[in-house]
């Protein structure tokens, strides 16, 4: 049944088939390149275990409360995320501008993710080659600049990761995108636990273990607040209407507070395992931990090279973190893809088609970001760092901002409690009343704050 909406929902609507898809979709969404590619690099750059607790405040108090509420507005209405605003809202009140902005971030961050997922692609092929399995940082920066710094290079392995996440989105929400999540998740963790566990027998492992868990209050800046609390919404895929279309497959006896939870803790052990595989090897090879996005190609290959077998590992290592970056990639062109095919009927071949060429476009200009259009700035930045900085770091929390806003203060308790305890289905009135409070104040006045004080518009 829809809570709250006014609409009834299509009969015929997609819906995840097991609650154990819904939980492997989820978290494949959450899980991805947030946690082996940006999580290490951004807590390498920002001083390590107090900006990892800062992010983990942000998770608990922001992330997790803007996650259960979207997946609360997807399910109540049952539609993309525009729709869901507009279905749930006041007649004449603009709420749906979220859903838009949310539409609109998912461009931007395809943009630079589908890049990022094209030198893993590469780092596949490279790796077979065995050109790159070297414990020598002048190798595998080489390595890595001559991949990034070739227009030709990046654009065709961009376009290979768009046509395979074109392909399985084509699938359809239960043949594609729940089937392939389901089977992969445990082979990358096993794998993770791995590199981990090599990472931590190099000699001179110990410093990288300390920078990791303990905190230095010192290095935390009103920038690094701002980065945590970005990486927490990016890392949950939160804030830009992916949970809103998540939720809109949810079955309606689905634990939404308990997958909330189960979906966020996980995905933090996945990255404290990718950054336990990578600050162990940052300091016993040299590398610095502010190497910036190129952190993870750097060193997983020297980690790799002082393993028995360790091209073969390396192989399978990028082919899971590509399919890692593909679950977390369909959810994001998924938010394009239902609203193109509700608001306009087209098929969902046409919708997909139309989306993913439209990120060739945009996303041309992230890959040519370190060759071509290397010297092309806007505030300083190239478009690579332009859209993935915008967008985690101003989209996300203004859209986690109005969501919280919207679900406590608009939508309100009556309507968020029998969502959320499935119409009294299930007993956590406790949880509801939390979570109730915190997205009343806790989330937006920490939300604003940290905003408005890491882009210096108060100080
Ligand atoms: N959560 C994904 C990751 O950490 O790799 C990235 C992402 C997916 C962000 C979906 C936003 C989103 F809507």
């Amino acid at each position: 049944m829809s809570v709250g909406s006014s609409e009834k929902p299509p009969v015929n609507r997609a819906k995840f088939a097991t609650n154990l898809g819904v939980l492997a979709a989820t978290l494949g969404s959450a899980v991805g390149l947030g946690n082996i590619w940006k999580f290490p690099y951004l807590t390498g750059s920002n001083g390590g275990a107090a900006f990892l607790l800062v992010y983990i405040i942000c998770m608990l108090l922001i992330g997790i409360p803007v996650m259960v509420s979207e997946l609360t507005l997807g399910r109540a209405a049952r539609s993309n995320a525009i729709a869901t605003m507009q279905k749930l809202s006041p007649a004449r009140q603009p709420w749906w501008l979220i859903g838009a902005a949310g539409v609109l971030a998912a461009f931007l961050i395809m943009a630079f993710y589908s890049e990022v997922a094209a030198w893993v692609f590469a780092y596949i092929f490279k790796a077979i080659q065995g050109g790159i399995l070297s414990t020598d940082p002048e190798v595998t920066k080489s390595a890595f600049n001559g991949l990034v710094g070739n227009p030709t290079q990046s654009l065709i392995w961009q376009w290979i990761d768009l046509a395979v996440v074109g392909f399985i989105i084509l699938l359809g929400v239960n043949k594609g995108i729940e089937s392939a999540t389901k089977k992969l998740m445990p082979i990358l963790l096993g794998l993770l636990i791995l590199v981990g566990i090599r990472s931590i027998t190099l000699p001179g492992a110990g410093q990288g273990l300390t920078f990791l868990f303990q905190p230095d209050f010192t290095k935390l800046t009103a920038a690094s607040f701002l980065i945590a609390m970005g990486l927490a919404f990016f890392k949950l895929s939160v804030g830009m209407g992916t949970m809103i279309t998540y939720g809109s497959y949810f079955r309606d006896d689905q634990d939404i507070p308990g997958t909330a939870f189960r979906v966020a803790f996980s995905d933090l052990a996945v990255s404290l395992l990718a950054g336990i595989a990578i600050f162990p090897a940052v300091f016993a090879f040299g590398y610095q931990p502010n190497a910036g996005p190129s952190l993870l190609f750097l060193t997983i290959p020297s980690v790799f090279a002082s393993m028995p077998l360790g091209n073969i590992f390396m192989v399978i290592f990028f082919i899971l973190t590509a399919i890692a970056s593909i679950g977390a990639q369909i959810s994001l062109v998924e938010v394009p893809v239902a609203f193109l095919e509700e608001k306009f009927h087209l098929s969902r071949q046409k919708a997909s088609i139309i989306t993913v060429l439209s990120i060739v476009l945009v996303g041309s200009l992230a890959a040519l970001s370190n060759s071509t259009l290397a010297d092309v700035k806007l505030f300083g930045m190239t478009f690579f760092d332009l859209f993935d900085y915008t967008t985690s770091n101003i989209l996300l929390p203004l859209g986690g901002l109005f969501i919280a806003i919207f679900i406590s203060w608009i939508w309100g308790y009556k309507k968020l409690s029998a969502a959320l305890s499935n119409n009294g289905q299930l007993s956590n009135q406790g949880i509801i009343k939390v979570f109730y409070g915190t997205l009343l104040v806790v989330t937006p006045v920490l939300v604003t704050i940290v905003l408005l004080n890491g882009l210096k518009i108060i100080q």
